[in-house]
């Protein structure tokens, strides 16, 4: 029996999103881990809670969070030129609805607004959508990932 061509080219579709999934994401790593190599990049923690619990909603855990997410947002405060940036959301119960690259499996991180980082993806802006929930989301030059403005920050998927 032949294998349908569009059964090829999809079984290799699904490769290439593996590897580059895999090259992007990388390993989890623990929060003490993910903490220290924030700060010495210039970007800092915040949680309402003052608690990095992953299983308390109102604290900020970077427990689990890809080193992909990590590199990736050390690479656009370097790229906007901010001097320094806030997360306030990690991979903390209380974030997803979606089923894929969500904030408990290390995908996402919410990042305080301020004007450097603003105008960096306002510059950038490659195209834009409107998210299922209604917040509008914009993809940049320069740094991979999908940018929603929530209104109190931004929720960025790094993919
Ligand atoms: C957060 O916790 C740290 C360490 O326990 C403490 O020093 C700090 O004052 C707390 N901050 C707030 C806003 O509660
Ligand atoms: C989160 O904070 C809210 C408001 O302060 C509080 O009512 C709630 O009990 C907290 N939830 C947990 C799990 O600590």
């Amino acid at each position: 029996m032949q294998t349908p061509f569009s059964t090829v080219l999809s079984a290799v579709a699904t490769t290439i999103a593996m590897i580059a999934t895999a090259a992007r994401s990388g390993r989890p790593m623990s929060n003490g881990a993910a903490v220290s190599k924030l700060i010495t990049n210039g970007i800092t923690i915040s949680s309402s809670g003052n608690c990095t619990d992953r299983n308390n909603p109102n604290c900020t855990s970077l427990e689990g969070v890809l080193s992909g997410t990590i590199d990736t947002i050390i690479a656009l405060k370097g790229y906007s030129g901010c001097g320094s940036l806030v997360i306030t959301g990690g991979t903390e119960t209380g974030h997803d609805n979606c089923p894929d690259k969500t904030h408990w499996n290390g995908y996402k991180l919410d990042v305080r607004h301020a004007p450097c980082l603003d105008n960096y993806i306002c510059r950038t802006s490659t195209s834009t959508c409107v998210r299922s929930d209604g917040f509008p989301c914009w993809t940049i030059g320069g740094v991979d990932g999908l940018y929603c403005d929530e209104g109190s920050h931004w929720d960025i998927v790094f993919r």
